[in-house]
């Protein structure tokens, strides 16, 4: 049964994704993504320049005459993960000295020349902003020059493209709604890898779920690194705001109202938000997440340890106390919510009495599900700066296994809560354990899986009762 418990470096590994191809295009796209939903996103929209570009994409390596791996940088583990990868593609290059093989994505950023010129196991590197340079890095790497764009944007939201939508189930999609990140979190590569906060223009985002909608999609996830900072004011980067002009501001569009304008554009549509930050969560987006059936009721909200101390050291922006402030406000205004977290073990000088902090404050919450690491440092970043990383290995992992634990605990309490009650869910899939079954998702993301009925198909929101569950999933019976 599929584990809702991501352990240190469970992120989604290595997934290659195929569409529908363009009649015409003789060439053929590998693409496999690590890493975050913003990489499976941005993965989509490459495919979709490739697609223009003579490209369609397959799930056979050996078919490929372009092999692109989207990175991910954060963690060391991550980025071991696509070396081995990157080593087996370039056997496969020996034998098909005409296959190209590209790197995107963070460790593209992060790396930069490096894997190109000194370690020549990739013939281009694109960084997150520079996707729309591929064609003209395909034409360099066939006039034998280096092809490189690992340039960071002020604007690029690729807003106007619309992603092709790759291997899915046909049902769920993500749009993205912001890019890059502004925090500065101490332990994080992100902000270096992709660039400054820049927000997607509100009418796009619209149209694009509305587009969703029209070909049969039934939930989408609205996705950023920082959500709740969304601001739309006309373009340029969100630490801009400050010079827009007087009716730039005015006209603005912030996190709660683009969740609003989504709701009300596509009602019958299942809408989520990921991530978001404690500092950015305003009583508006609550209050729009009350209003509108359609806005699922759960929350992923990181809060990465529960000692100020600690926080303070990550240059998180809450304390502790904030958190829990927060926390009852969300369950005041919105019932029923379910959260969900990351935490990080064993971060610079962190005591056993601030670890402690974090299991009690997983107490006082009670999360649904949580992604749960051990501190992995990361060169460039202000904590590999400033800081030692100075909790021994073990002890992080014993940390860890702590925190891990007690999450399984939680979540199946949280499983037991909805047990005797009836959900809506959304037809997903096929159970991958039995055909007979079909997969689906309550609105605050439990997984429930339950006997098919006739006259059901993939796509439908049914109403099923849950009777019992695993550690992970919900069993029930449609009503
Ligand atoms: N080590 C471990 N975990 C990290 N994260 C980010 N950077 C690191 C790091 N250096 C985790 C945080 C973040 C999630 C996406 O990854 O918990 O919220
Ligand atoms: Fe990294 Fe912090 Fe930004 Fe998340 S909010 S991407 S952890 S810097």
């Amino acid at each position: 049964m599929q584990s809702n418990i991501k352990d240190t470096d469970e992120s989604r590994q290595g997934e290659s994704m195929v569409l529908e191809g363009k009649e015409g295009n003789s060439k053929k796209l590998f693409i496999e993504s690590y890493g975050c939903q913003m990489n499976f996103s941005d993965s989509e929209i490459v495919a979709s320049i490739l697609l223009e570009n003579g490209y369609n994409t397959t799930s056979e390596l050996e078919e490929a005459d372009l092999i692109m791996i989207n990175t991910c940088a954060i963690r060391h583990k991550a980025e071991d993960t696509v070396r081995k990868r990157l080593t087996e593609f370039n056997a496969l290059k020996r034998k098909k000295p005409s296959l190209k093989i590209g790197v995107l994505g963070c460790m593209a950023e992060r790396l930069k020349t490096k894997l190109l010129e000194e370690e020549k196991v990739v013939d281009l590197v694109a960084g997150p902003d520079a996707y729309r340079d591929l064609p003209k890095l395909l034409e360099d790497v066939d006039d034998g020059r280096q092809a490189i764009n690992v340039i960071l944007s002020k604007e690029e939201t690729y807003a106007d493209l619309n992603p092709v939508r790759l291997g899915g189930n046909g049902v769920t999609a993500f749009v993205s709604i912001t890019r890059g990140c502004d925090n500065m979190c101490t332990f994080c590569v992100v902000p270096f890898t992709r660039g400054r906060e820049r927000s997607r223009e509100p009418e796009s985002i619209i149209n694009e779920c509305i587009n969703l909608w029209n070909h049969g999609y039934r939930e989408i996830t609205l996705l950023g690194q920082n959500v709740d900072s969304y601001l739309w004011y006309g373009g340029g980067l969100k630490k801009d705001f400050d010079k827009a002009t007087e009716e730039q501001k005015e006209n603005s569009v912030d996190f709660a109202e683009l969740l609003d304008r989504v709701a009300v554009a596509v009602p019958g549509m299942r809408i989520r938000f990921s991530t978001s930050n404690p500092q950015d969560m305003h009583e508006s987006v609550l209050r729009t997440m009350a209003k509108h059936d359609n806005i699922c009721k759960s929350i992923h909200l990181p809060f990465q340890s529960g000692s100020t101390a600690v926080l303070k050291r990550m240059n998180r922006q809450h304390t502790r106390e904030e958190y829990i402030e927060l926390i009852d406000k969300i369950k005041s205004i919105v019932p029923n919510i379910a959260l969900s977290h990351d935490i990080i073990a064993g971060f610079c000088g962190e005591t056993e009495e601030e670890h402690k902090e974090t299991l009690s404050l997983m107490e006082y919450v009670k999360y649904d599900f949580g992604y749960m690491f051990a501190y992995s440092e990361r060169p460039g970043t202000p904590a590999h700066k400033k800081m030692a990383d100075d909790v021994p290995e073990e002890v992080k992992k014993r940390r860890l296994t702590e925190i891990i634990d007690l999450q399984q605990v939680h979540s199946k309490q949280r499983l037991e809560s909805y047990l005797g009650k009836v959900h809506e869910v959304l037809i997903e899939g096929n159970s991958k354990r039995d055909e007979n079954f079909w997969y689906g998702r309550i609105s605050q993301n439990a997984v429930m899986v339950f006997p098919k009925t006739e006259g059901t198909k993939v796509g439908d929101f049914v109403m099923v009762r849950a009777d019992s569950c695993t550690s992970a999933t919900l069993l029930g019976e449609m009503i």
